[in-house]
């Protein structure tokens, strides 16, 4: 069987998610292609030296996915991409906070308001450049008003085992969770993505939010996020549980330590043959390697 192309999966959710999409950023009559941006885009097109970096292949950020829920082949989250309902979507955001609340998709692409151009890398050693389309988490955060106590934060995926094909089986523990201490959650970086390429996130990308953290591997950017738990205590990720002597709770990208099975110093650009070196936090350095002053990155894996 020869898996379908991109361009014939266009299921129904998606096109409704699309207008909304497409309405709430000003564009319901086109969405243009990334080259079309203009200054009146209703949200920031990236600058500087984001723009510069070359951009990925769309098809290759559609098609070449990890998304257990959907399967655990690379070609199995596109081919499996309309067993994810995300028709009435919320997200609830609880916990240590003053304000706890539900915030359906109106509300959260309200927020949605710039365009970024990130790296991104994936702990098995490839990577891409993706412009996605968000808000930083903090924008949600502050919403809630976080108490002092708020030490960390919790992400939790979709469960839903009637629907989604991976859930049948006990590769990870359902649902899908990850975690930020809190200043990470805060930085200006981490976004919360509602789209890409201009459009909305395609459901094997995890539609319809997700989180992008561009300093750690592309594990911690958990997808189809519905809850959002701010905890006083270090949250055990899924991956974490699974395999805690492979996955720590930074997982940040740092080419000097290496997977127990693998080197981390080289990645491949999805779409390229040639590998190139993997920089320190992902090429992030500047922006949050005061995060971690006086840690030792290789215990803090
Ligand atoms: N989120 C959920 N819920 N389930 C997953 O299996 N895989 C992670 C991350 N988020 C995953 C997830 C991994 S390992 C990577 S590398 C990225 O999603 C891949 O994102 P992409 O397919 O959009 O490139």
């Amino acid at each position: 069987m020869t898996a379908p192309k991109v361009q014939d999966i266009t299921p129904k959710a998606l096109f409704f998610n699309r207008r909304r999409f497409l309405q709430a950023t000003g564009l319901l009559a086109v969405a243009p292609p990334l080259s079309a941006l203009a200054s009146n885009f209703p949200f920031q097109p990236a600058e500087g030296e984001a723009r510069k970096l070359k951009l990925t292949d769309k098809e290759h950020v559609l098609s070449y996915n990890n998304f257990y829920e959907l399967g655990t082949d690379k070609s199995d989250p596109l081919r499996n991409a309309n067993r994810l309902k995300t028709d009435n979507w919320q997200v609830e955001v609880l916990g240590e906070c003053a304000k706890p609340r539900l915030f359906d998709m109106d509300d959260l692409l309200a927020l949605q308001q710039e365009e970024r151009v990130y790296r991104f890398r994936c702990v098995e050693g490839w990577s891409m450049v993706v412009p996605w389309i968000g808000f930083p988490l903090k924008a949600l955060l502050d919403k809630v008003e976080p108490t002092s106590k708020a030490k960390y934060v919790e992400f939790v995926s979709l469960l839903d085992r009637k629907n989604l094909p991976g859930q049948r089986f006990d590769i990870l523990d359902w649902p899908y969770r990850e975690g930020l201490r809190m200043d990470e959650a805060m930085h200006p970086l981490t976004l919360m993505a509602t789209g890409l390429y201009g459009e909305p996130l395609a459901n094997q990308n995890g539609a319809p939010i997700r989180l992008v953290v561009p300093w750690k591997y592309g594990f911690k950017s958990a997808k189809s996020i519905v809850q959002i738990r701010l905890t006083d205590q270090q949250p055990t990720s899924s991956w974490m549980q699974a395999t805690p002597s492979e996955y720590g709770f930074y997982s940040n990208v740092n080419p000097q330590v290496p997977h127990p099975r693998w080197s981390q110093a080289r990645e491949r650009p999805l779409g390229s043959l040639l590998k190139q070196k993997t920089l320190m936090f992902n090429g992030y350095a500047e922006e949050v390697a005061d995060l971690y002053r006086g840690m030792d990155l290789k215990k803090f894996y």
